[in-house]
């Protein structure tokens, strides 16, 4: 097997990224540094990732968990804050989560060992559509709901078009779905701030084509096939 799809396999990172960690000397095979990403793996050969030996893994996973409010979406928090990683210790293989949510968001996190799958679902080439409900303070009125779908100024550029539906206005607050097809760092809690409204609370609700459903907070189920080829082959409408 060649030396960048080994260290994908081991769930490592993208086959793309392996070969930047090889070029720069990150790697060792059977102790040697090795700056051939293509250089053949056969048994026996010990491959180490800055000093950390790794294996393929034989089976690829792919999981949806219904991620709670308070867990972080990296595998170790430098806080000691709960990761997504305690919530998955159960599945056979380690898993790592596909994209970010914040500590706060609830909803949606695909979670793998494929790092190939990972690097595809999340690159934001790919534009996947992700759809998110919002609970804010105060009206969202519907010159508002316009300029939330034509775009907003959110850190000095304008996002793209995106999909918002008013589900409820009430005297306390609106419920809004929002479908948007960047990955901006705080992105939904940002448009709405730049409308004038505050989120209070953040899920997301469906990833592509994929929902949560009935998924209950802090548990996890493997996603089927037809689930998986859909996130590879469909990015979005
Ligand atoms: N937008 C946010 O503001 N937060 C998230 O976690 C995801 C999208």
């Amino acid at each position: 097997m060649r030396l960048n799809k080994y260290i994908a396999r081991a769930g490592v990172c993208s086959r793309r990224k392996a070969d930047e960690l090889t070029l720069r000397g990150d790697v060792k095979i059977n102790g040697k540094v090795i700056k051939t990403p293509g250089a053949d793996i056969g048994d026996g050969d010990v491959v180490e990732v800055n000093g950390r030996a790794v294996a393929p893994v034989r089976k690829s996973v792919y999981i949806l968990l219904n991620k709670p409010k308070g867990y972080i979406t990296t595998v170790s928090d430098e806080f000691g804050r709960p990761t997504v990683m305690e919530l998955t210790g159960d599945i056979e293989g380690r898993v790592f989560p596909v994209g970010r949510l914040d500590a706060d968001t609830t909803g949606m996190l695909i979670m793998t060992n494929d790092g190939d799958f990972a690097n595809a679902v999340a690159h934001p080439a790919g534009e996947m559509r992700k759809t998110y409900r919002a609970r804010v303070n105060g009206a969202v009125s519907k010159e508002r709901l316009a300029r939330l779908r034509r775009g907003v100024n959110v850190d000095g550029r304008m996002t793209a078009p995106a999909d918002v539906t008013l589900v409820r206005q009430s005297a306390a607050g609106a419920v809004v779905d929002i479908a948007i097809h960047e990955g901006r760092n705080r992105q939904v809690r940002k448009m709405f701030d730049a409308v004038g409204n505050k989120v209070i609370d953040l899920q997301r609700t469906a990833i592509g084509d994929i929902r949560i459903g009935g998924l209950k907070p802090g548990h996890w189920r493997k996603l089927s096939k037809s689930e998986i080829d859909s996130l590879i082959g469909n990015k979005g409408e």
